[in-house]
């Protein structure tokens, strides 16, 4: 007789799911433009939070590449200062250790084989066994040239596994369909699919992440999910800060490059995506790039009415005087770049037939939020009209990305007292105050994503192109109506009120204020 199977499975238990630490192998991280804005605010922080909640490698290393001349002191004095007072002297210290600097133009094969023999002594050192990890943070009209480069210099083939040499690149991924595709086959000549990680960053966010969890991990949303139940969906993505150093780069791109191309339209994949059969990178893209065939964006005829594009102008943000976008450093004084949009869509499956989306960004209103608002329909009919002068107003479901991270449900109830009376009330999840924690870093969670290999967080090629096939008519028909379609807005207000007519004109309004 054959003997039993001796294999032992663990059942862990929720919170020892939630607790087991994910370990990545020993790596060598590369990041091109080191010297830079998002290396400085974002990268290096992400890095160093790993390092604190232990979930780096054992050992790795990381090599800051840029044109400007540095020498590693001064590479990693830079670095300190952008963690500021965050963990222990001693644990800066032992961060920053790890840190070394190579100055070069990104586009000579000497700065090419500079790299290969720092990473050869580095991967003696830290035995990453050759595992390499490629950022490219960058200006995106270098990332063709550094990926060639790299492929070209052998660098891109991994010593020892090729699956261990990963590439991650910075949004944005082209700037209209041809230069995505163009940038892709680039890319693809020299690396696989499984090794390219294109980053958008608001997949890394919690509670970007819990829409997933909440829509999947509870029985009771689904059947309301559809347009039976949903009046319609708002995504807002506001902020408060203007165009800040990043003018250069701006100007070419505007609100709806920057802001609609990638994370409103993922956020709106998730809100609006099937059930994936499981929580694997690819059945969950595959459902995302679903939801994009079938999301139909303002036809050529209703760009008009549909399609609100504005630009600050003066005005004030928390009582502090802020300048017109024109004025900005780096902006063109007759500059016809958008800093606001907002739009109306629908997505033509038989869940969404029907439902209006929202979708609306801009620069400089009057805070910084992002939610995401789904509005249920009326009751049918109410029993309390003879009762109650006002219509009884619809449930809404607010998704908060943040600040103040949480879920909230608006409700009906009953004022307290002998009379009937109703008032909307909302229940309330804190992410804050029921975890106990601040939500991590999104940058924090994709490192180590690229780190563990797992893709879920990412974009994929199919994905981009439809954002941008989607993308690319609403961008030619702004540089068709450039001037007579672009609407100011003061800092500080809401954005043009065309965009608020978008909504009142269907007896709607927007909830996020
Ligand atoms: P920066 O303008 O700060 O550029 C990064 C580095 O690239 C610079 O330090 C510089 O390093 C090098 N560089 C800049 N301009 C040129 C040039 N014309 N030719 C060659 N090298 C140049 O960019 P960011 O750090 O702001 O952004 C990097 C990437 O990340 C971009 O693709 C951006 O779109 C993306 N991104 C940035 C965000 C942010 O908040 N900053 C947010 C989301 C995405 P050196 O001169 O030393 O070579
Ligand atoms: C970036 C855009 O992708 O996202 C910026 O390029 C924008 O213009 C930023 O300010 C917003 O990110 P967050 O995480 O602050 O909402």
């Amino acid at each position: 007789m054959a003997a039993a199977s001796t294999v032992v499975s663990k059942v862990f238990t929720k919170d020892e799911l939630c607790a087991l630490e994910r370990a990545p192998a020993p790596c060598g991280i590369v990041i091109f433009g080191a010297s830079g804005d998002l290396a400085h605010r974002k990268l290096f922080p992400a890095l160093f939070s790993l390092v604190l909640d232990h979930l780096m490698p054992k050992d790795f290393y990381v090599i800051g590449v840029g044109r400007t001349s540095l020498t590693d002191v001064a590479f990693q004095s830079g670095v300190r200062q952008a963690l500021g007072t965050v963990g222990t002297a001693e644990e800066r210290a032992e961060f920053i250790s790890h840190l070394t600097y190579l100055s070069g133009e990104y586009h000579l094969e000497a700065t090419y084989a500079a790299l290969g023999k720092r990473l050869a002594g580095l991967d003696e050192v830290h035995q990453t066994h050759g595992c390499h990890i490629f950022y490219l943070a960058t200006p995106p009209a270098l990332y063709e040239v550094i990926v060639g480069l790299l492929g070209s210099s052998g660098l891109a083939a991994a010593r020892s596994s090729r699956a261990c040499t990963r590439l991650v690149v910075e949004k944005p991924f082209g700037h209209d369909l041809s230069s995505a595709r163009d940038l892709n086959v680039a890319i693809r000549r020299v690396f696989q699919e499984d090794q390219i990680y294109r980053i958008d960053h608001y997949l890394g966010k919690e509670t970007v992440q819990n829409i997933l969890m909440f829509r999947f991990a509870n029985a009771i949303y689904e059947p309301v999910w559809n347009e039976k139940y949903i009046d319609h969906v708002q995504i807002t993505a506001a902020e408060s800060d203007g165009v800040e150093h990043r003018a250069g780069y701006y100007e070419q791109a505007g609100v709806l490059r920057d802001m609609f191309q990638n994370h409103l339209l993922q956020l709106l994949c998730l809100v609006a995506m099937e059930p994936p059969a499981s929580f694997d990178a690819d059945a969950v893209r595959n459902e995302k790039s679903k939801v994009m065939t079938a999301v139909s964006f303002p036809s050529a005829d209703r760009l008009g009415q549909d399609v609100i594009r504005g630009q600050y102008g003066a005005g004030e943000i928390e009582r502090e005087a802020a300048p017109a976008y024109r004025n900005e450093p780096g902006v063109h004084p007759n500059s016809f770049t958008e800093t606001f949009a907002a739009l109306r869509m629908e997505i033509d499956n038989w869940r969404w037939h029907g439902v209006p989306f929202y979708l609306r960004s801009g620069k400089r209103l009057p805070k910084r939020v992002t939610e995401i608002a789904v509005q249920f329909r009326r009751v049918p009919t109410s029993i309390f009209k003879s009762l109650v002068v006002e219509e009884l107003s619809p449930n809404v479901l607010h998704f908060r990305i943040q600040p103040n991270e949480g879920i909230s449900l608006r409700l009906e109830a009953k004022h307290p007292g002998p009379k009937v009376c109703l008032s909307s009330v909302t229940m309330h999840f804190d992410y804050t105050e029921a975890f106990g924690v601040t939500p991590p870093e999104a940058y924090a969670r994709l490192f180590l994503d690229v780190m563990l290999g797992d893709q879920t967080l990412f974009a994929r090629q199919d994905w981009l192109e439809h954002s941008w096939k989607l993308l690319d008519p609403l961008l030619q028909y702004e540089k068709d109506v450039q001037e007579t379609g672009l609407r100011s807005y003061p800092a500080g207000s809401w954005g043009p009120p065309e965009a608020d007519a978008l909504l009142a004109r269907e007896g709607r309004q927007w909830l996020t204020r």
